[in-house]
């Protein structure tokens, strides 16, 4: 079984960006976490990250994996062709966001235009929202 981690814009300036709404934790230590997760539940894990669009649908697109865990950053709010290539692949995707996109204070950031064709979505956890993500991915895998 094989789980695709997918980070979008910015968040390989985690660690350093906005560490008061998005914590201390770097994208590398993040993926470590998740890899050993994603070992002991006996799933492939591979962790991507990407500041192009394009680049993320191209990965989408690929279906080459049973699930995927997707933070789309910005991304989130306003891509429709992301949201169209989540939809076309039938692969099951879970959205993931460190911080509580509702209660965020930036309006733009109340909507989702990806969360209709997710499987579900986990947000406001930090990183265990990725670790959440992750085993309702494995979990989707299975079925
Ligand atoms: C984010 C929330 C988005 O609104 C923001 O653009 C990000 C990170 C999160 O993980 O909380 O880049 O997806």
């Amino acid at each position: 079984m094989k789980i695709l981690i997918l980070h979008g814009p910015n968040l390989n300036l985690l660690g350093t960006r906005e560490t008061d709404v998005y914590g201390l934790a770097t994208l590398d230590s993040i993926n470590a976490g998740l890899e050993k997760l994603g070992a002991e539940l006996g799933a492939e894990i591979e962790a991507r990250q990407t500041n192009h669009e394009g680049q993320l649908l191209d990965w989408l697109h690929a279906r080459d994996f049973d699930a995927a865990v997707l933070n789309a950053g910005a991304w989130t709010h306003y891509s429709y062709a992301l949201r169209d290539a989540i939809a076309a692949i039938k692969i099951p995707v879970v959205e993931v966001h460190l911080s509580n996109t509702a209660a965020r204070a930036e309006e733009f950031r109340h909507t989702s235009v990806i969360s209709p064709v997710c499987a579900g979505f986990i947000a406001g956890f930090g990183v265990l929202s990725y670790e959440l993500g992750l085993r309702a991915a494995i979990s989707l895998a299975q079925k």
